[in-house]
């Protein structure tokens, strides 16, 4: 009967970070087992047999430490697992010992990997953590929506408004109170007070953001709530959204929730450029990630070629071999970036010509369908550090920028600096759709939308979206995590 757990020697090391650098106590290597063992639990997807593999350099640890097997009472969580992965993996695991062990060695695998990227990528690893162990209480314990009415009306009353809240809805992040003011006049002073609020509410740098409701008199007020309190958004969410996309969309991507927990997404393809913006750490490969997923769900390599250039070499890595990545691999070197671009320019110009003697305007016209063109997505994961290494790069972004929508080649240009200099008067003025996420100041917010606010979200995804002819929305992005992108990427090469 098999009772004993295996770990590689990399899930061996990043137990030691966890223990070293995460929680910087001397707590048993089996704790941070249990704590994977919740992370992976609260992943929708099943964790793969590739975590099945027992290789050297690793170690063993008995079921008797990891669920208590074996002991009396509460110590003992064995039954408790048992019934709960029955149920999740579809198997009798009371009857199955076997399986039963192998479920939970996967589940603990994969919990240790989900850790290892976010030490990799995050650069407050402890924070991290503590999220981790806060995050497996606030799933367990049924949430008891915030409602922080009394304070909000306390710190209004400070800043000389009188009101009263008539609703209270729990978004993701946020919580928006709609509040009954005494009188119009009291509009202006909230909305001129907001700074003031979000101090009298001690909220240090986040803000509290105001808008106007159809009600007479009534504002609607969101107010963020501590992380602790968070809900995320998970990858399942991306797929649920993606199949009630509107029909006519050509490239849907999701991006996360709104304030109030409904989906958002758009279609590239009228976007029809994208910048994404926002400081280290703040989720834009993230978001990156979610955009790629949802286009490899829904598209061939026929329908869809993809251009990855990622400067930082790691981030991208994962989608290189798919059969819709363009030769197949992900450009680092500036050089080889720019030929391709400029490759990409040429195909721009032969399809242009094209469609001009066929009589059709772009690459939706009836006209066109013949020639059975894909769409070409170009996704740059940092632009600062690209246009550093060459100047020359801007050239042909900006052409293919001005003209290459109707050809079906768009581009996603993502980065930590949104200057100026990254991005010129000529890009800017051609990439009309515009993600911002977390920045450090002001100035950034408005090189990124035109408008100030970015300064003051919350992180971790928190985002500005403003898109071609719509209203600036706030949007809480989904969570990819490394296994989602492995899982996403697997399925893309089956079904294609
Ligand atoms: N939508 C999200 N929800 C929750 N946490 C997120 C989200 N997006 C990012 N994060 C957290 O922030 C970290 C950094 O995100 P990342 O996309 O790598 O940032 P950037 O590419 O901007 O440096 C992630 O490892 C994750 O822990
Ligand atoms: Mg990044």
């Amino acid at each position: 009967m098999a009772t004993k757990i295996y770990t590689d020697r990399q899930d061996e090391q990043v137990i030691e970070t966890v223990l070293k650098k995460g929680l910087k106590t001397s707590l048993p290597k089996w704790s941070v087992l249990r704590l994977a063992l919740g992370r992976s639990l609260r992943i929708e997807t099943e964790p793969d047999e590739s975590l099945d593999h027992r290789e050297s350099g690793g170690k063993e640890y008995d079921l008797e430490q990891l669920t208590g097997d074996g002991k009396t009472g509460d110590d003992n969580i064995t039954p408790l697992l048992r019934a709960m992965l029955s149920v999740r993996h579809g198997e009798d695991l009371f009857a199955d010992n076997d399986a039963f062990v192998r479920w939970l060695q996967r589940h603990v695998r994969r919990g240790l990997r989900e850790f290892r990227s976010a030490w990799m990528e995050s650069h407050d690893f402890h924070d991290y953590l503590l999220h981790e162990l806060l995050g497996d209480v606030a799933g367990t314990v049924p949430q008891t929506p915030t409602d922080d009415s009394e304070k909000l009306l306390r710190a209004l009353a400070e800043i000389g408004i009188p009101a009263e809240v008539v609703s209270l809805q729990n978004g993701p992040r946020l919580s928006r109170y709609h509040v009954r003011l005494r009188d119009v006049n009291d509009h202006g002073l909230l909305t001129r007070g907001l700074d003031k609020l979000a101090f009298a509410l001690g909220l240090g740098d986040q803000g509290v953001f105001v808008s106007s409701t159809l009600e007479p008199r009534i504002a609607a007020v969101d107010v963020p709530r501590p992380a602790s309190h968070w809900h995320p958004v998970q990858p399942a969410a991306l797929y649920t959204w993606l199949a009630q996309a509107p029909a006519e969309w050509r490239l849907p991507a999701y991006l996360g929730e709104d304030v109030g927990g409904d989906g958002v997404g758009f279609d590239l393809a009228s976007a029809p450029h994208l910048l994404i913006g926002g400081t280290t750490g703040s989720g834009k490969s993230v978001c990156l990630h979610a955009l790629l997923l949802s286009l490899l769900e829904r598209h061939s390599p026929e329908r869809l070629q993809l251009l990855l250039i990622d400067p930082k070499r790691v981030e991208l890595a994962p989608y290189a071999k798919l059969p819709h990545v363009i030769g197949q691999q992900v450009l680092c070197d500036a050089p080889d970036a720019l030929s391709s671009l400029q490759q990409l320019v040429d195909v721009m110009n032969q399809r242009e010509a094209t469609l001009a003697s066929l009589g059709a305007r772009d690459i939706d016209d009836p006209r066109a369908a013949s020639q059975g063109w894909a769409r070409i997505v170009v996704i740059v994961e940092e632009l600062a550090d690209l246009i550093l290494q060459s100047g020359a790069i801007e050239e042909p972004l900006v052409r293919l920028a001005q003209k290459a929508r109707a050809s079906g080649i768009h581009l996603v240009l993502a980065t930590q600096r949104p200057d100026a200099q990254t991005f010129s008067g000529l890009l800017r003025s051609n990439i009309p759709s515009r993600i911002a996420l977390t920045v450090q100041k002001a100035t950034e917010s408005r090189i990124i939308l035109d408008d100030v606010g970015a300064e003051q979200l919350l992180g971790k995804g928190d985002m500005l979206v403003k898109l071609i002819g719509q209203p600036l929305i706030r949007v809480h992005g989904v969570l990819i995590g490394h296994d989602d992108i492995a899982q996403g990427v697997a399925r893309a090469k089956r079904t294609n």
